[in-house]
């Protein structure tokens, strides 16, 4: 996720810029720039490495005459945040410049049939392709040429363009990025969210997927790809600032739940060829190393714990790999017993996570090869680890994870079916059985987030609870561990999460009517052993909310309240069966007047012990 902007107007271009800029901030902040068109031709751009402080530091003394220009707060995806990398992007001449949020999935590919016809490229990006492929496309009409560039694009992209050879006009497009108009008063903005311009103008038009706006002095047309013009009246923004730098949601733990579907499937995007191969590189992409891996060890903390949990069942059934999940914080003391046919995989959101970097330099000092799992592009795991695996969740603000976590287990998922792939023990019916049913779930996830009454309801009846006992079995039950973390963490409630088997060797003593049990029970292999025990939760009196399949009538009779997921392969459950747990947590959290954003007590990242 990253944040562009663009302006048009009468005004001068370049405070605009940084203010809109400042409002866009916490889409990304690894990297920011800026470019601006002089009423000639000339043009400024500044690109710094970090947040958008450095970048106004930068240009404190200097002068940017213009008033149309483009800018970019960046949240890396490919390529490490550096000045090179910072958008705007310019072709081989400078004459033109594109600021992105999204990923082109096609890049690699674009960008050799680009470096064939003798472009030459400056950085690592898959958006400087964009420039690139407009500049092909240029014959005096910058609409026209973003147009035809953006048909060869695949993946999701928001774009603004400017080119000095039409000093007034400035071009934007999108396909699966949000991206809206401002309508000022002879003046235009263009930008990721409605913030950056609230200020200015409350006039909006939202522009839809493969849609091209070009404004222009008074003037303001909006096409399809084949060049049709669409009619669109501007809307009235009522919201304030605050609801709209969540896009309307109440927080932003609520909007991360909402972006998991889209960060899941970004966090697929770069890890499958067009074919449907998975195309992920590394040592661990070696033949002989794969075949040699005697155990897989996985560090992490909290919820990234969980994820690792959860990926220990895939690396298992389908690569047949023994594998370990530690919590990095007693990994590290422990002088555990590796070897050099082990492979770490250190997962973490934030890259920073202490335990987990002491994990991953006690796996190094022991010639333990490393694969970092991390959001954060350049974070100091990503540089000490041996490889590294990337998730495209974007920046999560809320201290909450959420959509960090699924997209790990999107992330683990791909690794673990490669890994299968590698070692011959996946067939390839199977692997494309399983590859298929991945790259669906964002659309079940969208399903579940369509009907999120009931869960809302559920939180009313049981939010006076001050207990609450959280089962699943095999694959559910580092889910109902998340689901307990997730209601402890931001309603302050006493939550345990527990393997339903185990419950009969002790939790089975807490239960009674106040005292909610959540299963999680979806329709797989276990499914009649976690029947049995929520008939002995019952039994004890304690009311029971089932996760549970939406094929499943018989379920309703021995739970009291049941949420309903789609169902889809076994494995491949939890990313669908959490969200009505993150959910309920959070409705749960703001009845009891929480701040589901910032906890009590935690931190988004812990760079201490
Ligand atoms: O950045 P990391 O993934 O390494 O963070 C690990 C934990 O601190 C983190 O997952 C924490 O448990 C979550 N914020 C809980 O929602």
């Amino acid at each position: 996720m990253c944040g562009i902007f663009g302006y048009t107007g009468n005004r001068e271009a370049k405070e605009i810029l940084l203010h809109g800029l400042r409002r866009l901030e916490y889409r990304g902040y690894d990297s920011a720039g800026i470019c601006v068109i002089g009423e000639n031709g000339d043009f400024k751009r500044l690109r710094v490495r970090g947040n958008l402080d450095i970048l106004e530091n930068h240009l404190a003394n200097q002068v940017m005459p213009g008033k149309i220009g483009i800018a970019h707060t960046r949240w890396a995806t490919h390529g490490a945040p550096s000045e090179q990398n910072a958008h705007p992007h310019s072709d081989c001449h400078e004459n033109l410049f594109v600021v992105h949020n999204g990923i082109i999935e096609n890049f690699s590919q674009l960008r050799g049939e680009l470096l064939e016809r003798g472009h030459e490229f400056s950085s690592e990006t898959d958006t400087e392709i964009i420039a690139h492929l407009i500049e092909e496309k240029y014959e005096g009409d910058l609409s026209v040429a973003v147009r035809e560039a953006i048909r060869q694009l695949e993946g999701s992209f928001a774009i603004a363009v400017v080119h000095r050879g039409e000093p007034e006009t400035l071009v934007a497009a999108r396909r699966e990025s949000p991206l809206v108009i401002g309508v000022g008063t002879d003046e235009w903005f263009v930008a990721s969210a409605v913030p950056a311009f609230l200020s200015m103008t409350r006039k909006v038009i939202f522009l839809e997927d493969n849609e091209i706006v070009t404004v222009c002095g008074k003037s303001l047309r909006i096409t399809d790809l084949d060049g049709v013009e669409i009619e669109r009246k501007p809307q009235e923004i009522t919201w304030d600032l605050d609801a709209a730098e969540k896009s309307g949601y109440e927080d932003f733990m609520l909007k991360e739940i909402f972006e998991q579907p889209r960060a899941f499937m970004d966090t697929l995007a770069d890890k499958f060829s067009r074919e449907g191969e998975i195309s992920i590189e590394g040592f661990f992409s070696n033949k002989d190393y794969v075949m040699s891996l005697r155990r897989i060890v996985i560090v992490a903390c909290g919820t990234s714990y969980h994820a690792g949990l959860i990926s220990r069942y895939l690396f298992e059934q389908w690569a047949k790999v023994p594998v370990e999940v530690e919590i990095a914080s007693e990994f590290r003391y422990r002088g555990a017993v590796l070897s050099e046919q082990d492979l770490i995989i250190a997962i973490s959101q934030s890259g920073e996570t202490a335990d987990t970097l002491a994990s991953v330099r006690e796996a190094k000092a022991a010639k333990v090869p490393v694969i970092a799992l991390v959001n954060v592009v350049g974070s100091q795991m990503t540089r000490e680890a041996d490889s590294v695996i990337y998730t495209h969740a974007g920046p999560e603000i809320g201290v909450a994870a959420t959509k960090t976590f699924t997209s790990q287990m999107a992330a683990l998922a791909v690794l673990a079916l490669h890994f299968g792939r590698i070692r011959d023990a996946l067939s390839d019916g199977k692997y494309g059985v399983i590859a298929e049913a991945l790259r669906g779930i964002p659309v079940l996830m969208k399903d579940v987030l369509a009907d999120i009454e009931p869960i809302a309801e559920c939180a009313q009846e049981y939010s006076h609870c001050e207990n609450f006992l959280f089962l699943g079995r095999g694959i559910s039950y580092p889910v109902a561990l998340e689901g307990a973390l997730k209601l402890k963490e931001i309603s302050y409630i006493h939550a345990e999460g527990y393997p339903a088997g185990e419950m009969k060797h002790g939790p089975i003593a807490l239960l009674d009517r106040r005292v909610p049990v959540v299963a999680v029970v979806t329709r797989d292999s276990l499914y009649e052993k976690m029947v049995s025990n929520i008939e002995e939760v019952k039994a004890r009196g304690a009311p029971v909310i089932a996760i549970a399949s939406t094929g499943d009538p018989d379920i309703e009779k021995v739970c009291d309240r049941v949420l309903r997921v789609p169902e889809t392969i076994e494995l491949l459950s939890p990313p669908l069966t959490v969200i009505p747990l993150q959910l309920l947590a959070y409705h749960i959290a703001k009845i009891r007047g929480c701040n589901v954003d910032q906890p009590r007590n935690l931190a988004k990242t812990v760079t201490v012990e």
